[in-house]
């Protein structure tokens, strides 16, 4: 199935502003979208509630094959209980992190994400969905931006949400998460050797979008 179905791979550092174009992208083409970031979020989210530690591998491997999760209308369930902003805040994403560094969350989470491909297609956003989970994605984008920028934009972010924010704080969690995401032996954040990148700091949302659409109207084009 999910070599039939047009996929778009959206992968990148963190604050590089995939989720917000993978969503709109998704809107546009009314094609499904897979946040595999929220279930790494989810992972990290199940272990500190259990209070084993991140250092038990086995157990937490376990608890990720077991993760009882749900995702509608835009809001995320575990085990029944709505977890939607719980699994947004920094420590959700060091967590989220922690548990994606780990071969037996990885291998855990494959099968559901390559699920998500069903037709009309699917926009996949995440750090490995071009080089591990669909490396025959018809289009594949790798969206950075510079550390200084990605950081400003989560500051304003959490500022909209009322919620507190210490720029210099942003900065360091997130050169500590992209440093462990780049660095981890399997699936590490890098960009496919066919990916199409794009460097967003100087790029506002819309001008991405309009980007990403126009390689896939190239890419998915029926021949005449
Ligand atoms: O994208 P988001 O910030 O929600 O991802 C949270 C964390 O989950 C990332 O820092 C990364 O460690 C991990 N992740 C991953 N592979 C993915 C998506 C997210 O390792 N495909």
């Amino acid at each position: 199935m999910a070599d039939q179905v047009p996929i778009i791979t959206v992968d990148g550092p963190s604050g590089s502003g995939k989720g917000t174009v993978s969503q709109r992208i998704a809107d546009r083409l009314g094609w499904r979208l897979l946040d595999s970031g929220a279930l790494y979020r989810l992972v990290g989210h199940a272990v500190a509630q259990a209070g084993i530690g991140f250092s038990n591998k086995n157990k937490i491997s376990e608890i990720a094959s077991k993760l009882n999760a749900e995702f509608k209308d835009g809001e995320v369930w575990l085990d029944g209980i709505d977890v939607t902003d719980l699994i947004r805040t920094e420590t959700a994403g060091n967590n989220a992190s922690k548990v994606a560094a780990m071969p037996g969350v990885r291998a855990a989470l494959l099968d559901w994400q390559r699920g998500y491909a069903q037709p009309p297609g699917l926009v996949a956003d995440g750090r490995d969905m071009g080089t591990t989970v669909f490396p025959a994605a018809g289009v594949k984008i790798f969206l950075t931006a510079s550390a200084k920028e990605r950081a400003q934009r989560r500051y304003k972010q959490l500022k909209e949400k009322g919620l507190p924010a210490n720029l210099a704080a942003l900065t360091a969690d997130l050169k500590e998460r992209d440093a462990r995401d780049r660095g981890r032996a399997v699936s590490p954040l890098v960009a496919a050797a066919d990916a199409v990148e794009i460097d967003s700091t100087a790029l506002g949302i819309d001008d991405v979008v309009e980007l990403v659409l126009r390689q896939a109207q190239r890419s998915f084009a029926k021949p005449p």
